[in-house]
């Protein structure tokens, strides 16, 4: 009986470790929409050529990728992990850096599960 009970704590525990380790692309949908969605927004229709409307994410990424790949940063399929890291962490161009304090690290990597989604 006593062995029953400490094995299901014992599972109890490992699934709740195991739920706060993997990244959860739905909260990742989430913190996206706040801190990201003001610049790599989608908008419709495209006023701006290659679409972008005014957004700088999106407006930088139609200019510089030239209809090449999406300027919707949620329709790519191509960004490595390390590379949306080293972005949000460093900032590039036109993109100032985030600070943990307004995107924690568990954040930043939800986002990343989100981002990566559809990768092939
Ligand atoms: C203040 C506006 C702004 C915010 C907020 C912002 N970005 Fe950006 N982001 C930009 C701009 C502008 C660029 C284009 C930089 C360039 O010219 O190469 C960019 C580029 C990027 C790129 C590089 C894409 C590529 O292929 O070059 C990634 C990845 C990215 N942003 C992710 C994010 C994520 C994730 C967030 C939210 C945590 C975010 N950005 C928030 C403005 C923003």
């Amino acid at each position: 009986m006593r062995v029953t009970i400490v094995m299901a704590a014992l599972a109890v525990l490992a699934t709740a470790a195991f739920a706060q380790d993997s990244p959860s692309a739905d909260n990742g949908k989430v913190v996206f929409d706040k801190w990201c969605t003001p610049c790599h927004g989608a908008v419709a229709p495209p006023e701006m050529p290659f679409g972008g409307d005014g957004l700088p994410g999106t407006s930088a990424l139609g200019v510089k990728y030239r209809g090449e790949l999406p300027a919707v940063l949620e329709e790519r399929t191509d960004l490595a992990p390390e590379f949306i890291e080293t972005v949000v962490r460093g900032g590039l161009f036109g993109m100032p850096i985030t600070r943990k304090t307004e995107v924690s690290e568990s954040e930043l990597e939800d986002v990343i599960a989100y981002l990566t989604r559809n990768n092939n």
